[in-house]
């Protein structure tokens, strides 16, 4: 068969028409020793080789996420697919979960435990606000008979990182199942399983690790699977008991899984090892996002999210007045660099800087030459009355 790499170019051109950094919310740039792995040729989901991958892969991840008394799960899904799973097996039909909302994703996931028949009680803060352990514990006291409680540890559309840790002792503390959506956070922010005592733990791959899209990460308690024995139609792709089975029996999956992300994954987890561990690796993460919000400041812009609780993989900046978001958005991405549009209800009034997967600095130095060109000029524009970009 004569070759057809030129096709490859031609749909090379078709979604990379020119050059653009990406400082978006997911999917982000990925890690270029994770896109060299990933031309891997394929191989078979039930072969010893695979198993070895998948456990490997397993094992590190136990020790990054501080996750030896619980279950990791690798599915083939996106970080959604896994806050369905956790409704589904381990909230009766019915039963009632305490949402706390802090933005978009929450809402989302307050839609997941609608849609699935079971009653959401909501916690809803003011958009950039984070969920204090006080508020929490008061919305258990007036409602002990939740199942579960959701917290969305990084809100990716307003920029705000949940006290995770404090929160989670007060849900432990009325004796609850604890679902996290660690979607933007995972990665990124400090997370330790064990010691917090997370019930579910889910993530997707194409933020924090730099991965491309198409695999969830989860950990599971053994709380949730005991849970989930009692729970009579969990369905069958997300049956958290069937890729528990799958797992113990031959490190892989009832359904096949997208290989290449596993491998990714195992490319970054040996990245984080060489690096000198998960704490340089996040010091990476800190860094970067202060070197983000330190540039914001900088152009004289306010951020959206209350001081203490910044994310540290999303900056959420307030639009000047006057100001469309996405002017600076267009502006910005013909400019060469692919920024984040806001998302939600703030969608007009912010825009948002992604600071997850690969990115140098010398390109956040970059990024800020052309925003506060992109800014003065918008100003410029709209001083002289014409903001038609
Ligand atoms: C906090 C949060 N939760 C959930 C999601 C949904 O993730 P996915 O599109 O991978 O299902 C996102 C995506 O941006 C997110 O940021």
């Amino acid at each position: 068969m004569r070759s057809y790499m030129d096709v490859v170019e031609e749909v090379r051109r078709l979604v990379w028409p020119r050059k653009l950094k990406l400082f978006t919310a997911g999917p982000v740039a990925c890690f270029p020793e994770v896109l060299e792995a990933m031309k891997i040729q394929m191989f078979s989901h039930r072969s010893e080789e695979y198993r070895k991958l998948h456990r490997d892969t397993v094992d590190r991840l136990k020790d990054f996420l501080e996750a030896r008394n619980s279950t990791i799960l690798l599915i083939p899904a996106s970080g959604t697919g896994f806050m369905e799973a956790s409704i589904r097996n381990a909230v009766s039909p019915g039963g009632k979960v305490l949402v706390t909302v802090i933005g978009a994703f929450g809402e989302r996931y307050r839609e997941v435990v609608e849609t699935n028949n079971r009653y959401a009680v909501v916690l809803r803060k003011e958009l950039g606000e984070p969920v204090l352990p006080e508020e929490l514990d008061e919305a258990l006291k007036k409602n002990p008979d939740v199942e579960a409680i959701t917290i969305t540890y990084n809100e990716t559309s307003t920029g705000v990182l949940n006290p995770l840790r404090e929160l989670a002792k007060v849900v432990k503390e009325h004796d609850k199942l604890l679902f996290v959506d660690a979607v933007s956070a995972m990665g990124a922010a400090e997370i330790k399983v064990d010691e917090w005592r997370l019930d579910i733990v889910f993530a997707s791959s194409q933020k924090a690790f730099g991965l491309p899209p198409g695999l969830a990460i989860a950990t599971v308690s053994d709380e949730v699977f005991e849970r989930a024995k009692k729970i009579p139609s969990r369905g069958y792709y997300f049956d958290l008991l069937l890729l528990k089975e799958y797992l113990e029996r031959e490190w892989s999956t009832p359904t096949t899984p997208p290989i290449p992300q596993i491998i990714g994954l195992n490319v970054i987890m040996r990245i984080v090892e060489k690096m000198g561990g998960k704490e340089r690796w996040l010091k990476m993460y800190e860094e970067r996002a202060e070197r983000i919000r330190r540039g914001v400041v900088e152009l004289g812009l306010e951020l959206f999210a209350r001081p203490g609780y910044y994310s540290p993989t999303i900056t959420v900046v307030k639009t000047p007045p006057g100001i469309s978001s996405t002017d600076i958005y267009e502006y910005m991405r013909k400019r060469g660099f692919e920024i984040a549009k806001g998302y939600g209800p703030i969608k007009s009034t912010t825009f948002r800087i992604g600071h997850m997967g690969y990115i140098k600095d010398e390109d956040i130095d970059e990024l800020f030459e052309s925003l506060k060109l992109v800014i003065n000029d918008l100003k410029l524009r709209q001083s002289r009355g014409n903001v038609d970009g």
